[in-house]
């Protein structure tokens, strides 16, 4: 069941999604190549959370045991801080939910570490325009499949796929709600999109084939083949006036 939700809870997803921006920014800004972990990045995470009176969504959402979801490299998503030290030229997707006020926002940036590949720099780059490309499709009387669509199009026309396992989601008044929101199919299927709709659209983008594995861990995704893979998401209101991002300061 989709939760439509008025304007005056929307501004409580926008607040919700200012604090989060301002973390995740905080976040990508406090890495040292050679020096942090993503442990200390879900240290901070949480540190930063508590300040802003959020609590951090993900920790206990089905036993999951930390912050925030750091994924290195060829990690996809959900990956476990550790004492993994983030080196120059690692790509690390920050993945992070907070409720703040009884409401949800969900966002995730990729960021470089250091110096990185030109090849590494593209991903990213795609990856991040890939998420604004959907974004633009969530209008009012649009499907769910023309967001999906215009995603998948366009990564796949700039040479890399995107995966299937996983999809992005309805969010609000909880972390999860209804429709899934996939980054491929066809134009013109799916659920209409209505006024009040609140998306978390979330592109997940691999440099090579689209399939992802599961470690041991039971919550790392990582690419089938190694390669690099890079994940940036927002959470964003449906309006009459168009698409509107939540997740900005
Ligand atoms: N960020 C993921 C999403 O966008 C959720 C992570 S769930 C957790 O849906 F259990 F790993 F926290
Ligand atoms: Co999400």
């Amino acid at each position: 069941m989709i939760i439509l939700k008025s304007p005056a809870e929307i501004e409580k997803i926008r607040s919700a999604g200012r604090v989060l921006a301002r973390i995740l920014r905080t976040l990508g800004e406090s890495i040292t190549p050679g020096v942090t972990t993503t442990a200390d990045l879900d240290a901070l995470a949480r540190l930063l959370a508590k300040e802003a009176g959020a609590r951090p969504a993900f920790k206990g959402y089905m036993g999951y045991p930390a912050h925030i979801c750091t994924s290195v490299n060829n990690q996809v998503v959900h990956g476990l801080p550790s004492g993994r030290v983030l080196m120059p030229g690692d790509i690390v997707s920050i993945d992070m939910g907070i409720e703040l006020d009884g409401y949800y926002a969900d966002a995730a940036i990729t960021v470089p570490v250091g110096e990185v590949s030109t090849e590494a720099q593209r991903l990213l780059d795609i990856t991040r325009q890939a998420l604004y490309v959907g974004i633009d499709q969530a209008r009012v009387g649009n499907r769910i499949g023309d967001i999906a669509s215009a995603i998948q199009r366009f990564v796949e026309k700039h040479g890399y796929s995107v995966v299937r396992e996983l999809v992005g989601h309805g969010v609000g008044r909880k972390i999860h709600e209804d429709p899934p929101v996939p980054n491929f199919g066809k134009p013109g299927r799916g659920t209409v999109l209505r006024e009040g709709m609140t998306l978390a659209i979330e592109p997940m983008v691999n440099q090579g084939k689209p399939q992802v594995v599961c470690l041991p861990d039971k919550w790392t995704f990582v690419t089938e083949d190694g390669k690099l893979s890079a994940h940036f998401e927002h959470t964003v209101a449906i309006t009459r006036k168009g698409p509107l991002i939540l997740t900005v300061e």
